[in-house]
């Protein structure tokens, strides 16, 4: 057990995909795994792991924003051995030709902060994707014919953003989406020497205003989790 992780020592597996909604965790994890088990209940944040194509997963759910997730990174890592760990989520479109739906796997990770600028300071160290892993979801993306998006994401600090003019540069240097989570979690995996990654599905669009109907969530999401895993596996 960890403080915030209440699996039994070995009931983690060493790749583990991260959504920030528990119960998205137990969706994915009783739609794509074989045999799921909850591992983890403490505060809600669900944890399950099953095998899927013969490979043991977890899918743990992280909360929203840096901090939390960084909490459940860090004792994934420290604690229980993860190697591999996938943010799978939802974003917000920053382009116009990034539509609803769509799949982004993010590149890089900009931010305005990270629970990282402790140690980081004055240095802007550009937080980045594991390259193995990111071609292998661009080509399982590819191979699903899932529309997908490859580059830099926004990491914002909060939701609802006081400040547009910084979405708005976002938007003028090309980032693609943004979410709230991946620029620690490539820190993180930096740091530790594992393998991270962020697949998302486009939910929102910043500029026009859309956003996905509840209804079609889960058959969108759906294919961010199977590219994920394939990813994960390949
Ligand atoms: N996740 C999904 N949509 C988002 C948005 N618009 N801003 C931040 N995080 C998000």
């Amino acid at each position: 057990m960890s403080i915030h992780i209440g699996a039994d020592p070995g009931a983690i597996a060493e790749t583990v995909l991260m959504p920030g909604d528990p119960y998205r965790a137990r969706w994915a994890a009783e739609t794509f795994l074989k045999s799921p088990e909850l591992v983890n209940d403490v505060r809600g944040m669900l944890g399950y792991t099953g095998t899927w194509n013969g490979h043991r997963v977890t899918i743990q759910g992280s909360g929203m924003g840096m901090p939390s997730f960084s909490i459940y990174a860090n004792e994934l890592i420290r604690d229980y051995g993860a190697k591999t760990l996938i943010r799978i989520g939802s974003c917000g479109a920053m382009q116009e030709h990034v539509k609803i739906r769509d799949v982004i796997v993010a590149m890089t990770a900009s931010s305005l902060s990270t629970p990282s600028l402790g140690i980081f300071r004055e240095l802007n160290f550009a937080p980045c994707a594991d390259w193995g892993l990111l071609r292998a979801a661009v080509t399982a993306a590819e191979a699903k014919g899932a529309p997908v998006h490859v580059g830099g994401i926004y990491s914002a600090d909060v939701f609802y953003d006081e400040r547009p003019d910084l979405n708005e540069q976002m938007t003028r240097h090309g980032i693609l989406a943004v979410e709230m989570e991946a620029a620690e979690l490539y820190n993180l995996a930096a740091r530790h020497g594992i393998r991270g990654l962020a697949v998302l599905t486009v939910s929102d669009h910043l500029l026009t205003g859309a956003a996905l109907p509840s209804e079609d969530r889960e058959r969108s999401f759906g294919d961010m989790v199977e590219i994920a895993l394939a990813a994960a596996f390949s």
